[in-house]
């Protein structure tokens, strides 16, 4: 049974509006790119912002034009892949957003929305606002892994996890690389993402033999990839859709700074 308040919603969710678009649209990474403005109609507020691109697209196909590239994969905040700065916002308005779960709801008919992609060097657009981040797969290539003697499964609990340190693993963990804090920062610092892959290996008793070699190898791989010094503003924190900590990132410093000293 739907109740009246559930059928005004419904309602509400199917009327339709308008906004325009300014995306910004690039052939690739050695061309240069501009800004296009596009109006969208039909859109409902239950709409995700990535049903309204693809709007979009269905439109430019029938004119005959070449549709807009984004990214995106799961559709349900888990995997990373999607990503844009909307209106100047890393996936979009309000904190610890993602840009598949953002509805149509937050906008107005009418609005003028600018749609960009990630504005980082180290991430190479590779077409309108799709960016190349291999990056920070590089950077878990340096040192974000445990070594491990393959064989059997070990008896589970032969290694006893403090209850404290199996959750702040696991809160570091679910860091999916979206790239928004790096997005984010003033300074193209990608602190907030190596402090969340440090902590989560290096708290639990796994990855602790390797700490220190583990540190010095994931903040050299960030400098060597070209991201900035840790401006200490927060923006990360806040555009982080897994709402990581940025106390993870005065934790990397001092690991970093004990690994240079040879510390235990
Ligand atoms: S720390 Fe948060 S914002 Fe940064 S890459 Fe990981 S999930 Fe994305
Ligand atoms: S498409 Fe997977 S998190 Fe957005």
């Amino acid at each position: 049974m739907i109740s009246g308040k559930e059928k005004e919603m419904a309602k509400k969710a199917a009327k339709t509006f308008s906004v325009q678009l300014r995306i910004w649209r690039q052939t690739n990474r050695h061309t240069q790119g501009r800004i296009v403005q596009y109006q969208v109609n039909g859109i409902t507020a239950d709409m995700t912002f990535l049903d309204m691109l693809e709007k979009l697209n269905e439109k430019l196909l029938k004119r005959g034009e070449i549709p807009v590239v984004f990214e995106a994969n799961c559709r349900e905040g888990s995997c990373g892949t999607c990503g844009l700065i909307i209106n100047g916002e890393p996936h979009g308005p309000g904190e610890h957003s993602v840009t598949c779960r953002l509805t149509m709801k937050n906008f107005n008919p009418g609005d003028i929305i600018t749609v960009e992609p990630w504005r980082i060097k180290s991430f190479p657009i590779v077409k309108d606002l799709a960016t190349d981040r291999k990056a920070l797969d590089r950077i878990c290539e340096a040192g974000g892994f445990i070594s491990a003697n393959l064989g059997s499964s070990p008896e589970a609990n032969a290694i006893n996890v403090p209850k404290e340190a199996a959750e702040e693993a696991l809160a570091a963990a679910s860091c999916t690389g979206c790239g928004a804090c790096i997005a984010a920062c003033p300074n193209g610092s990608a602190a907030l993402f190596v402090a969340a892959k440090l902590a989560h290996l290096s708290i639990m008793p796994q990855g602790e033999p390797e700490k220190n070699s583990r540190a010095i190898a994931l903040v050299r791989a960030a400098e060597k990839e070209g991201f900035g010094p840790c401006c200490n503003n927060g923006a990360c924190e806040k555009a982080c859709p897994r709402g990581i900590k940025k106390d993870l990132i005065a934790k990397m410093h001092r690991a970093y700074l004990r690994a240079l000293l040879g510390m235990k």
